[in-house]
């Protein structure tokens, strides 16, 4: 722990206040401004671009170096070496699993992927052309209507069941909501497929023939998971925290954090990304849209680009750039026009001084897109399917959050910039 401290003093009056900093074992260390509002002052972050609103194990992110670890592993080993449920595995618990453990995590999650038949009934009242993600917002917080026993978030026992019963359902009302878009019927779980195999399962089985998942896709759609499972405080993180914050139940706080990431500036983007490479069209077109993003007159900007904390390239990216390359190679579609259109997209925009000095790189969201849709998977289940996998890191967060000796609900203040007092003035003599 830090024994250093800051002096603050305030050059008008000459008042002085001291700080604690506190450091943690990777990554910049922070003003522990905790004291401050006893002492009639406040910090002032809007979007809290400098604000650490939590001390977390979970996962490190260095922007400048570009580098992601879950519980200290890098994103690229996990990438290659590791599954979806094994990364799951070691966000809530901290550690890598046995062979016994991981054995006995795959079976709990195999025998909870099937929901309450009722929960059917939910779907048949939305449109059939709702967003999947409208519909996961409303299917997954009805899960406390009928997971009852999971839903007290001050019981260990019932927050270890309620992050089971949410990493195994949430794929199956994610898959539910694209059949009821399309209107297939319903595909239920089948345990003798891995995780991501029974997604693509539910997602492209019809009951009229027997549907063999290819395994070179569902290896992919598993690694796509796993570069979507978490990452630390982002918007979606920090909603779930906050919602968990004032004892809300998990399958709430997480539908919570679903809305947040349907933005299509966070969860968003991947299906925002399609949409801009296909409005581009053609190569020829490429410095058109470079100079749109680039006006700031114009609200347009380059999606799957840029980011918040990395100012390096997102490891995820290169990542999802070679799975790209590698799914599409599967499906003899390596001419394909919008990957292409990506990599030459990406060339000219890391040459463009203003992304340069921006520090703008593609992010996570820029190839997920091209590597679903070449999957079969349309637009808009991109993003449901970036809430499947950020399910991992959401329970993850909520669990720390909420067994943490430092849990309050969370409360922030504000700057006041309104009218001063001033008295009431009668309908007649207002003007
Ligand atoms: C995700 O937080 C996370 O970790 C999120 C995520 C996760 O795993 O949870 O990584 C997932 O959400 C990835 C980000 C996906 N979003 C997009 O691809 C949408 C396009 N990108 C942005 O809108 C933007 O880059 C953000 C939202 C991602 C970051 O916004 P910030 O940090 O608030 O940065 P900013 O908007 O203040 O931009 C800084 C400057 C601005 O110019 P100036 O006002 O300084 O002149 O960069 C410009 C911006 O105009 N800029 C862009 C741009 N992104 C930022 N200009 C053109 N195109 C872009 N994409």
């Amino acid at each position: 722990m830090s024994t250093q401290k800051v002096k603050i003093t305030f050059s008008g009056s000459g008042r002085q206040i001291d700080l604690p900093v506190i450091e943690g074992t990777l990554g910049p260390e922070a003003i522990d401004t905790r004291s401050l509002s006893s002492q009639g002052v406040l910090t002032y972050d809007p979007g809290f671009l400098s604000t650490a609103s939590c001390a977390s194990n979970i996962t490190f992110i260095d922007g400048d170096a570009g580098l992601l670890y879950y519980r200290g592993y890098p994103i690229e080993q996990l990438a290659e070496h590791s599954d979806f449920l094994e990364v799951a595995y070691l966000l809530s618990f901290g550690e890598l699993p046995t062979s016994e453990q991981k054995a006995a995590f795959v079976e709990k999650i195999g025998h909870q992927t099937m929901v309450h038949d009722q929960m059917a009934n939910f779907f048949h009242g939305f449109r059939r052309d709702a967003h999947p993600m409208a519909v996961m917002v409303g299917v997954v917080g009805a899960m406390s209507a009928f997971y009852r026993h999971s839903a007290d978030p001050f019981d260990p026992a019932q927050r270890e069941s309620a992050a089971l019963r949410l990493l195994a359902k949430v794929p199956t009302i994610a898959a539910w909501s694209y059949k009821y878009n399309i209107g297939e019927p319903f595909m239920y779980p089948q345990n003798r497929f891995s995780y991501s195999e029974n997604f693509l399962h539910m997602m492209f089985a019809t009951p009229c023939e027997d549907y063999q998942p290819n395994p070179i896709l569902a290896r992919a759609l598993d690694r796509i998971f796993i570069l979507h499972a978490d990452h630390e405080q982002n918007a979606s993180s920090s909603t779930v925290r906050v919602a968990g914050s004032s004892g809300a139940n998990p399958f709430a706080c997480i539908a919570a954090g679903i809305a947040c990431l349907w933005g299509p500036l966070h969860g968003g983007a991947n299906e925002a990304t399609l949409k801009m490479l296909e409005q581009i069209g053609d190569a020829s077109r490429i410095g058109e849209f470079i100079k749109r993003a680039k006006d700031k007159a114009d609200s347009f900007r380059l999606m799957g680009f840029g980011h918040r904390v990395y100012k390096n390239m997102d490891p995820r990216a290169a990542i999802m750039r070679q799975t790209c390359h590698e799914v599409l190679n599967e499906l003899g579609l390596n001419d394909d026009p919008l990957f292409n259109l990506a990599l030459e997209l990406e060339k000219i925009a890391l040459e463009d001084e203003y992304f340069i000095d921006k520090k703008l790189y593609p992010n996570v969201d820029f190839y997920s897109g091209i590597v679903m849709r070449a999957m079969g998977i349309p637009n808009s289940m991109f993003t449901a399917i970036f809430a499947l996998a950020r399910t991992a890191g959401w329970v993850a967060q909520w669990k720390e959050m909420i067994a943490s000796p430092e849990h309050r609900i969370a409360r922030p203040r504000q700057l006041y910039t309104g009218a001063t007092r001033r008295d009431f003035v009668t309908i007649d003599r207002r003007h």
